[in-house]
């Protein structure tokens, strides 16, 4: 009987990590799985001194926290995310570690995977990201970024979702199950309201209640009740005068009150600012600050942290209770049996076949086909023989670059490259020229391309160059956008202008006058100007798709995969057509003496955007096209009760099999509130045959009908007439279709 208890402590020490238990003659309760996780969280917090309860509760090194040795609990280890699992760095440094094993593979940007409109796609991208994760041993992955798309300026929108609240939601939710499959917890971040980089670590946002509740806090609520997040970031900014890591509103009342979050919070990267406001305001673990409390930027500071010494001084004094510091560590032991003390969780896998072709398929997805005159795509080998590839984004690396997202990949094919390969099969020549030099740097966080992309011509000499070879090619690819270099889509800044940089514009233009079938390809994570557009047939919104970028947008640049993204952003002609540029009000952005003030309201992206004129407007929201062409016909709708049900026939009348992604938005005119002429309240992608016909179902529950009442905090359904718009974008709807509610209805987040 001994010698079987033996090695049942054995087996635990190996599962934690190899730990020794100390003296422990039977099996603690707390490393028993058939046990409940509350009773084994329960029995770990009892057997832990105070200073082992700090001590779990904030960093030990840039990534990980340490557990309790005494005790055989292992502790965690984070990553970036949210598009591939990041280069190891040193232990207190953020220098490479210069490990060899901890290359990975770069899924599309979050952006892109918002495009696909497709929750399958969103599971596909957690299970993959979330193995990877796993392989290379990390508990938490630092993702997916859920923000608010307000400005086309925010320099880290390609790590979020759009504009779109409900979209957010549909999409976030997959991907934290995905990766919480694999016994890995999401982080979703940056809760909430960090929708710019200026001045990130200090703005301080107002916003009136129902915006918040309406526009920039569901995806959060969705990731949490939905999606069962075990973590989630608060970031730097701040909301109400607070700091989001102290926001006693954010964190305890709706956060763990309303929405019963049971999970951790982790401070985002040296977003502490104070003990006893973090301690008693809901924030769970403190990592990356960098002082030692006199001074900024002090190595191995970590006993120092908030949360670590001077919390526990604190706490034996008898000034701060410790019920918080319990319901801290309970959390934080929670988050260590769902992940690392989880025996049966899969063992992951890095690099794999099946994430390069998830990448693609996503990728491929996302893609989305803005226009298309004349069926200019695909570029099929009986119209074009020869095709001109111009721009500096086909030949350079974008895995690298951008701040905490930026990667080490194994690999990854650029545009230039992957559509060579493809032409080179279907018989088409692929020539080259760089028509624009941009950046060349090429380094971030010390993980370099090895690429030179210097190049002394003069920019008049390099569009010469490329006006020369297009007026000899058939078709002009010209692939160009933002690069993820400082201001150019980046963590820490924001753009500083709407248009493209290192006059793109320009080549773009001289290509439109000197070859008619030209191709414009941006490479972004937001929207921008076109002033070309008039000019160029055909226009493709390729993102940062990472490892599979070239294979990706070959596929749709010959066909092989017929494009189905749809547009989760608005691109408006000019910035002012932003609502919160339209004043051009420094108020509204960047913010002044350190407040931004989003007076906007609910007036962000299509909600503000589908009351100007259609001519202000290049490509709406849910706008993208295919290679086939779809109509959507008159849909059944069934109502029960509160719930209706919407039956939308879509037939495919082109010649190749496609998908389409039915939209429904709301309008409720006659309300007791001002309501957005119309939102996105459901959706669902469909794949048809050519011919065929296949039924779109969309459900709308009660939330589909109801605004935010700040003076009651309660959801809030008003009887009446609603009008259900069925489209395929914001601004091409379809039908319109009237229902009548008869009950009023409300209801409080508060989970019973
Ligand atoms: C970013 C986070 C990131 C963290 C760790 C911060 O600067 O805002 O998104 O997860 O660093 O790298």
């Amino acid at each position: 009987m001994k010698k079987l208890v033996n090695l049942t402590l054995l087996g635990a020490a190996l599962l934690t990590g190899g730990y020794m238990l100390a003296e422990e003659t039977a099996r603690p309760i707390y490393l028993d799985e058939s046990k409940p996780l509350e009773e084994r969280v329960e029995d770990a917090l009892s057997r832990m001194t105070l200073a082992e309860k700090v001590g779990i509760i904030h960093a030990q090194s840039k990534f990980s926290s340490p557990g309790v040795q005494r005790l055989g609990i292992p502790g965690i280890w984070c990553t970036d995310g949210p598009h591939g699992i990041r280069p190891d760095v040193l232990w207190d440094e953020w220098e490479q570690a210069g490990a060899t094993n901890d290359s990975c593979v770069a899924f599309p940007a979050l952006t892109c995977l918002a495009a696909t409109w497709n929750p399958d796609m969103a599971l596909l991208y957690g299970k993959s990201i979330g193995e990877e994760a796993r392989y290379r041993n990390k508990n938490v992955l630092l993702g997916p970024g859920v923000n608010i798309y307000r400005t086309p300026l925010n320099g880290r929108n390609f790590e979020y979702m759009g504009e779109d609240p409900l979209l957010a939601s549909r999409i976030v939710v997959p991907y934290v199950k995905g990766v919480q499959e694999n016994g890995v917890a999401a982080c979703v971040k940056h809760y909430a309201l960090n929708n710019q980089e200026v001045d990130r670590d200090h703005v301080d946002v107002r916003v009136d209640d129902r915006t918040l509740h309406e526009i920039y806090l569901p995806a959060f609520k969705a990731a949490v009740i939905d999606g069962g997040a075990w973590s989630i970031m608060p970031g730097y900014n701040k909301y109400d005068g607070e700091h989001a890591c102290e926001n006693h509103t954010l964190l305890l009342d709706i956060l763990k009150g309303d929405w019963g979050f049971d999970g951790v919070t982790i401070s985002d990267w040296g977003a502490v600012h104070n003990t006893e406001k973090v301690a008693s305001n809901g924030l769970d673990m403190e990592f990356g600050s960098w002082t030692n409390g006199l001074n900024w930027g002090a190595s191995n500071a970590y006993d120092d942290y908030y949360l670590a010494k001077p919390y526990q001084k604190l706490l034996e004094e008898g000034k701060l209770p410790i019920a918080d510091l319990d319901d801290k560590a309970r959390r934080v032991l929670r988050l260590i049996m769902r992940t690392e003390m989880d025996r049966n969780r899969p063992y992951g896998s890095l690099n794999s076949d099946e994430h390069y072709d998830a990448a693609r398929r996503i990728g491929g997805e996302g893609i989305v086909l803005l226009k298309n005159e004349d069926n200019l795509l695909p570029l099929l080998s009986d119209k074009v023989k020869k095709v001109l590839v111009v721009g500096e984004n086909a030949i350079k690396m974008m895995t690298v670059g951008g701040g905490s997202s930026s990667l080490k990949v194994q690999r990854e094919t650029l545009p230039l490259d992957g559509i060579r390969k493809l032409a080179a099969e279907k018989g088409i020549e692929v020539v080259y020229e760089r028509g624009y030099v941009g950046d060349v740097t090429g380094e971030y966080n010390g993980v370099t391309t090895g690429q030179d992309l210097n190049d002394s011509r003069s920019p008049e000499q390099l569009i010469a160059d490329a006006v020369k070879a297009a007026r000899e090619a058939d078709a002009v690819i010209f692939i160009g956008g933002l690069n993820k270099s400082d201001h150019q889509d980046a963590e820490g800044v924001d753009r500083r202008q709407y248009s493209l940089p290192y006059g793109q514009d320009d080549v773009i233009s001289a290509l439109a006058n000197a070859n008619p079938n030209l191709i414009v390809m941006g490479l972004t994570g937001n929207a921008y100007a076109m002033p070309w557009l008039d000019k160029v047939p055909a226009v493709v919104q390729g993102w940062y798709i990472g490892s599979e970028a070239g294979n990706a947008l070959a596929d749709v640049v010959f066909g092989d995969v017929n494009p189905s993204g749809k547009l989760p952003m608005t691109f408006a002609v000019a910035l002012e057509d932003y609502a919160p540029h339209a004043a051009a009000d420094q108020e509204m952005y960047p913010g002044k003496d350190g407040i931004v003030k989003y007076k906007e309201g609910l007036g962000v992206g299509y909600r503000h955007t589908d009351r100007l004129k259609p001519s202000r407007v290049n490509f709406p929201f849910g706008h993208g096209l295919s290679y086939t062409s779809f109509k959507l016909g008159k849909p059944g709708i069934t109502q029960n009760g509160d719930s209706v049900t919407l039956r939308v026939p879509v037939t495919n009348t082109g010649k190749r099999a496609g998908s389409e992604v039915v939209q429904v938005y709301v309008s409720d005119r006659k309300s007791s509130v001002e309501r957005p002429e119309k939102e996105l309240k459901g959706f669902a992608k469909v794949s048809v045959e050519p011919g065929e016909t296949v039924e779109a179902v969309i459900k709308l529950g009660k939330e589909a009908f109801a605004f935010y009442d700040p003076n009651s905090n309660l959801w809030t359904v008003e009887p009446g007439d609603f009008e259900l718009l069925v489209g395929n974008s914001s601004r091409n709807i379809t039908s319109r279709n009237r229902i009548t509610l008869h009950d009023s209805i409300t209801w409080s987040d508060a989970v019973k």
